[in-house]
């Protein structure tokens, strides 16, 4: 049987599958499908300093390649998150990745030092949602002002905790970006949030989603995800990555895979089927099995390899 054990950065994983950010607020509602210990790992829906309500309703919109969110960062703040849904992960043995989101460095760096000695695996620092106030908020759309988060977190943080910057795919040149936060210190990277775009409701004749604009994920997004774990794995080799954008079976996962990624994010397959993360596992093994890979890692990078 294949061995499907791997690492992001100093954090080893028994298999390469967790869940995406935002799939599930803080991993609590997956528990009663199944083992959050039996996950590669739990990756928090992102938390900021304060408790938020989100944007205006409706915050969802469905398309037959994928799904559209304006969420805009709903979530319960630092401490409350750490009081209840940390505990709940660590009680429950589940490997946590705790995603932060901030309006500038100084909000960065606060969530960094909050969880200074709280019991976290990894920190994913999201500079990449795309429903919030301003462009000039989704850091990591610029170099310098993604470098600038990532090496304040990367001084604030506990240094025994890896840091993953979370990327966007709305950008000209994703390598450069990736090479800007490999330089300010991240420690691996996470490719890639969702996409923005819109959806017009037909009934109303106006935008679908209240906050007009929201991020597309889902089927729609597996190529453009693709795309970038290549691109960024050729610019920044020795980075483990962490891939995800519209896996919902192994094969999806494998690709990732060979495209470079060390483990792999499922999000929006968990909405259509909680257990998908599950499921992804054993499928994934199959995958590999079938092609003469005795280990997940002899896999990380392959497509990039002369034939
Ligand atoms: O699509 C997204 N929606 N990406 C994020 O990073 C955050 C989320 C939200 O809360 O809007």
């Amino acid at each position: 049987t294949v061995d499907l054990r791997t690492s992001l950065a100093s954090v080893q994983l028994a298999n390469p599958v967790l869940t995406a950010s935002g799939c599930a607020a803080a991993g609590k509602e997956l528990g009663q499908f199944f083992d959050v210990a039996d996950l590669g790992g739990i990756v928090t829906k992102s938390i900021m300093m304060r408790p938020r309500s989100g944007r205006a309703t409706p915050r969802m919109a469905e398309t037959p390649s994928g799904m559209l969110n304006s969420i805009g960062l709903q979530g319960p703040g630092i401490d409350s998150f750490i009081a209840n849904d940390l505990k709940w992960l660590k009680d429950n043995g589940a490997r946590t990745v705790v995603s932060i989101a901030g309006h500038n460095t100084d909000e960065f760096v606060n969530l960094a030092k909050r969880l200074y000695n709280q019991p976290i695996d990894l920190l994913e620092v999201n500079i990449s949602c795309p429903n919030v106030e301003s462009r000039g908020q989704v850091f990591a759309c610029d170099p310098l002002a993604a470098s600038r988060v990532i090496s304040a977190v990367r001084r604030a943080a506990n240094p025994n905790v890896p840091i993953f910057a979370k990327l966007t795919p709305d950008v000209t040149d994703i390598a450069a970006i990736a090479r800007s936060v490999a330089d300010a210190g991240a420690d691996g990277i996470s490719l890639i949030n969702t996409l923005l775009g819109m959806v017009i409701d037909l009934d109303t004749l106006r935008p679908a989603l209240g906050g007009i604009t929201g991020g597309l994920s889902g089927p729609a997004i597996r190529p453009v995800a693709v795309r970038c774990v290549w691109q960024v794995h050729q610019a920044v080799p020795h980075l483990p990555l962490l891939g995800m954008g519209g896996i919902k079976t192994g094969r999806d996962a494998l690709e990732f895979i060979l495209a470079g990624a060390c483990a792999v994010s499922v999000g929006t397959a968990v909405f259509h089927d909680p257990t998908a993360p599950m499921r992804i596992i054993g499928e994934l093994r199959d995958e590999l099995a079938l092609r003469g890979f005795a280990s997940l890692t002899d896999a990380v990078g392959f497509a990039h390899k002369s034939a």
